[in-house]
């Protein structure tokens, strides 16, 4: 059985409860009729059920009714959701007036809370919201998993380079949360974009590259003048390995390293001979957002890449982020996936992945392009 196959039986056979906070919205709502259809999900809708129903009927989705619909507005459960997040939020010094504002207004803040009290296991969002309203909730509400302090993204890159990573396939992060991470933060995104290589794209073995523009020392961080000390560039790569190491022993990680030495064996043979990743790397962690934002994109539009995600890892429950410019089809597969279909995130857990859902990377490759079809060819 091949992977989507594999996931959409997993989806099928363990359902889990999603909250589309956007139900009004024409992709969402279309994409939660197709799921809903193809029994993927127990979907709760949250908006006005008026509006839902009319929508429903005029798009022609039979399948609505099945999904429990929550009206923000007129929710019996509004006070006993605002009373529990001006509780969590107090020392942040919300009031329960904003509380009840929020959870009755702002669907996203609503949704976490309907998570937060056991009420569903998932969030898929952000065909209205920009990234930073869609994670915000999320961060403040539902907060990290355990022994995580930084929630950061993954992007899957299906290249048509097949020497490189694991037959093409290289997961990269963070692509979309943290500015600027500090050299224990970028140690955790090495830990949990392994991961999310090892639970999601099926790498039984992440060798993870920490990226900069120096290999091995052929740089140095330059001395800012003002203040006379480093800026702490290339070191804070350097201290992020030494983290890693420390924290992570288990992990093949290795830094710093230029992309080029991390990806091809006979660059790496020169610049980092006796590294364990460099020419072999299939998970890239990179210094800062920038440079994984803008790195990922360049892939996928001038590589040609087929770009999944982000998948957001390192957090309690797993709250996806979709693009505003996201197709039908983007929702429904977002549900599917595992990265946004399993109950628990992506969390540490230094398990061998089952060889259920172990894939190589042409496999990956060729079932994420069927996805592609699909969506482009409708
Ligand atoms: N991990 C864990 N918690 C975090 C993180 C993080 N990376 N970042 C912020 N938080 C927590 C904070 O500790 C804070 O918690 P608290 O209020 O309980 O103390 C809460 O989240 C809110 O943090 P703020 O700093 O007040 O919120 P901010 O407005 O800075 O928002 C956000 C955080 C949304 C993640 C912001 O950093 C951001 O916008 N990041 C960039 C997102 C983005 O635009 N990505 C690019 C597009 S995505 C794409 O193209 C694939």
């Amino acid at each position: 059985m091949d992977l989507l196959k594999q996931i959409v039986a997993r989806a099928q056979s363990d359902k889990q409860r999603i909250v589309l906070p956007e139900a009004e919205e024409e992709r969402t709502l279309k994409a939660a009729d197709r799921a809903l259809q193809d029994g993927l999900a127990d979907l709760i809708l949250i908006g006005d059920p008026e509006n839902i129903r009319r929508e429903a009927e005029e798009w022609g989705l039979k399948h609505i009714g099945k999904a429990t619909i929550v009206d923000p507005k007129h929710n019996p459960r509004s006070e006993e959701y605002a009373e529990k997040l001006a509780e969590l939020r107090k020392k942040k010094g919300m009031t329960i007036e904003q509380a009840r504002k929020l959870v009755t207004e702002n669907n996203l803040y609503l949704g976490c809370m309907i998570i937060k009290t056991g009420g569903a296991d998932g969030q898929i969002s952000g065909a209205l919201s920009t990234t930073g309203d869609t994670l915000r909730p999320a961060l403040q509400i539902i907060k990290c998993a355990p022994g995580i302090s930084c929630v950061s993204g993954a992007m899957l890159l299906l290249t048509h380079e097949k020497a490189m990573g694991n037959d093409g396939v290289i997961v990269m992060g963070d692509v979309a949360v943290t500015p600027n991470p500090t050299a224990e933060q970028l140690a955790q995104i090495a830990f949990t974009t392994a991961q999310t290589a090892h639970s999601v794209a099926g790498m039984t073995e992440p060798f993870i590259a920490m990226l900069s523009y120096s290999t091995k020392g052929s740089a140095k961080d330059a001395i800012d003048k003002q203040t006379g000390k480093s800026v702490y560039v290339i070191d804070k790569v350097k201290d992020a390995v030494a983290i890693a190491h420390e924290k992570y022993p288990e992990l093949h990680v290795d830094g710093e390293l230029q992309a080029d030495a991390s990806l091809v064996p006979e660059v790496a043979a020169k610049k980092a001979p006796g590294s364990i990743v460099a020419g072999r790397a299939n998970v890239l962690v990179v210094p800062n957002l920038e440079v994984g934002n803008i790195g990922y994109k360049l892939v996928q539009r001038l590589g040609g890449a087929v770009a999944i995600g982000p998948i957001l890892q390192g957090i309690a429950r797993p709250v996806n982020d979709l693009s505003r410019g996201c197709s039908v089809d983007d929702i429904y597969y977002m549900d599917r996936l595992p990265g946004a279909g399993r109950k628990e995130s992506i969390i540490p857990q230094p398990t061998k992945l089952s060889t259920q859902y172990e894939n190589t990377g042409s496999q990956l490759r060729q079932q994420f392009y069927q996805v592609q079809v699909l969506r482009y060819g409708r």
